[in-house]
């Protein structure tokens, strides 16, 4: 990599983010594409928070990702949010526009172009939804927005996925949306075309884990589950076992990274396929 003085610089904050693919997935992209940027990975502790903003404004970076424990705590330190991240009340991209920072979150943007990308449409479908927590949340709104006909939340804790189906029903009232605990005891099976897991079973170190089992479900069921680690989770076992479509999370981490990008380079990425492909094949290097 060529360091030189017309660099921009990006980059992710959280704790822990030791771990984290960010670096691989957007240093790749800058590569790919041509741009002399570069993105790094910072880890900072949530009493540091408001200092390290202000020392990105001082030093002009152009942007930045957010991961737990900020992706809430941020939005006090933006001038602004967009409406999708005000809906989530999180923020995982943060602009710097002349000074000003501006938040969006990109995980249900991400999640959408990798339906597009697999040719997934959802449109007039019915959508079971694993989970209640900050990826559920993401999802299901960015689902609702884009026109399914009935989201069900299931969750462990049932009071959860009450607060989050209430949520979709008060935010989008031509959504049907219902919640069961993850026993899916007074859910139609059969009337449902998708399952998303965003529940954590299954990953790693837990790979034998799975949210529901895959009794009484339609022939043509996809299943998503956004799980990266392992790239083939449990459930995608049981689901491939019985012929079902399956999508793995390394498609919606590549996208909502590219959304990102997308958002601070200002411009429409035209070879945004091509360039997912090839960040996947580097990426399926470092995920099992
Ligand atoms: P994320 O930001 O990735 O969505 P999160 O907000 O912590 O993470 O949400 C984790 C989700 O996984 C929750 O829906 C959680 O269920 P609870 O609301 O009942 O906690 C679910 N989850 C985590 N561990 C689980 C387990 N062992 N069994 C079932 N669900 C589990």
């Amino acid at each position: 990599m060529d360091i030189n003085f017309n660099k921009d610089v990006y980059c992710l904050i959280g704790n822990p983010i030791a771990k984290s693919l960010s670096p691989i997935i957007n240093n790749s992209y800058y590569k790919i594409i041509g741009k002399n940027n570069i993105y790094l990975a910072f880890n900072v502790k949530e009493k540091d928070l408001a200092d390290v903003i202000n020392v990105f404004k001082i030093l002009n970076i152009k942007g930045f990702n957010v991961t737990l424990p900020h992706k809430i705590s941020i939005m006090e330190h933006l001038d602004s949010i967009s409406d999708e991240a005000k809906i989530l009340g999180a923020v995982n991209t943060v602009k710097n526009k002349n000074g000003r920072l501006i938040g969006y979150n990109t995980d249900g943007m991400g999640f959408l172009k990798s339906l597009e990308l697999e040719d997934v449409g959802v449109k007039d479908k019915t959508v079971l939804v694993l989970g209640a927590g900050g990826a559920a949340n993401a999802i299901s709104i960015s689902l609702a927005k884009e026109g399914v006909k009935k989201i069900i939340i299931s969750n462990r804790t049932l009071s959860k996925a009450k607060i989050l189906a209430e949520k979709i029903s008060r935010k989008f009232p031509k959504v049907t949306s219902e919640y069961d605990s993850l026993k899916l005891k007074n859910v139609r099976k059969e009337k449902i075309d998708i399952i998303v897991n965003c529940t954590s079973v299954g990953m790693h170190p837990n790979i034998d884990e799975s949210p529901i089992n895959l009794h009484g479900f339609s022939e043509n069921l996809i299943i998503y589950d956004i799980i990266y680690k392992p790239r083939r989770t449990k459930l995608m076992e049981l689901a491939e076992k019985k012929g079902y479509y399956t999508i793995n999370g390394l498609s919606m981490l590549i996208n909502q990274a590219l959304c990102s990008q997308e958002i601070w380079l200002e411009v429409e990425d035209y070879n945004f396929l091509k360039n997912y492909k090839e960040i996947k094949r580097i990426l399926e290097i470092y995920v099992e």
